[in-house]
């Protein structure tokens, strides 16, 4: 087990498997102990202790949260994303702490990051070239270059609409990466929905397939078209 302290608040300890983190480095999975039933480490006999669901994962979460994200990033989903993604450019808007395209990098996809630092995140922790660009002025500075836009648990507040019909404007044939809920979710804007369609991709259902969700969240990713 291992401390660390959530930005401005207490100490709560977190699991080993999410160690990997503080050292700048991703875990390869989270195994599904950590997302369905909690391990809360060991008694002073050295019996581990599970917690039941949802007891205390969200203390882990919002622990991670402002390190890593909103999304468990793990090097599994970022090798599949990026066996999908190849030789592709893309831009990652939102992109929080940076977390999902420092793993993407590292599996060699070629990607650049904004964010308009609103909120209060590890921003220079992953990667130094996190840009700090409102969603909007990203898409109109770098969406005619980029094959997908990458989206994972977009701002509710976010101009979502605006900035899908400026890329539809700009660069039609872009599809976007989205990682989130689907419409009715707990995630981003349930406009976002109309404007876009899924598309069945089977090369992309294996980052589907690795991609952990905290409990109680059904978040994942879509392949999305714009229609
Ligand atoms: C829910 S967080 C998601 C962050 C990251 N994508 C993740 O999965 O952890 C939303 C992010 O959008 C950023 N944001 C909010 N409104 C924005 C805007 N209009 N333009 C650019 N970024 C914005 C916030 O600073 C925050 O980092």
């Amino acid at each position: 087990m291992r401390t660390i302290r959530k930005l401005g608040e207490t100490l709560i300890p977190v699991p080993s498997v999410f160690k990997t983190y503080f050292h700048k480095d991703l875990p390869e999975d989270i195994p599904f102990d950590y997302t369905d039933q909690i391990y809360a480490g060991f008694d002073s006999c050295g019996v581990p202790i599970i917690i039941p669901k949802d007891y205390n994962s969200y203390d882990y979460r919002e622990t991670l949260l402002p390190i890593v994200g909103y999304t468990l990033v793990t090097k599994n989903v970022c090798k599949a994303l990026a066996s999908f993604i190849k030789d592709k450019k893309v831009l990652e808007i939102m992109a929080g702490t940076g977390c999902l395209t420092y793993g993407l990098r590292s599996f060699g996809v070629n990607i650049h990051a904004t964010d308009d630092y609103s909120e209060e995140l590890l921003t220079n922790f992953w990667i130094k070239d996190l840009e700090q660009l409102d969603c909007i002025e990203s898409v109109r500075k770098y969406g005619s270059q980029i094959d997908y836009l990458l989206i994972s648990w977009c701002a509710q507040k976010a101009p979502i609409l605006t900035v899908i019909q400026l890329l539809k404007h700009i660069n039609p044939k872009a599809q976007i990466i989205y990682i989130g809920e689907t419409k009715g979710g707990c995630t981003g804007n349930d406009a976002l929905w109309d404007m876009v369609t899924p598309i069945r991709y089977n090369n992309f259902y294996e980052a589907v397939l690795c991609y952990r969700s905290w409990y109680g969240l059904h978040d994942r990713p879509f392949l999305l078209r714009i229609n």
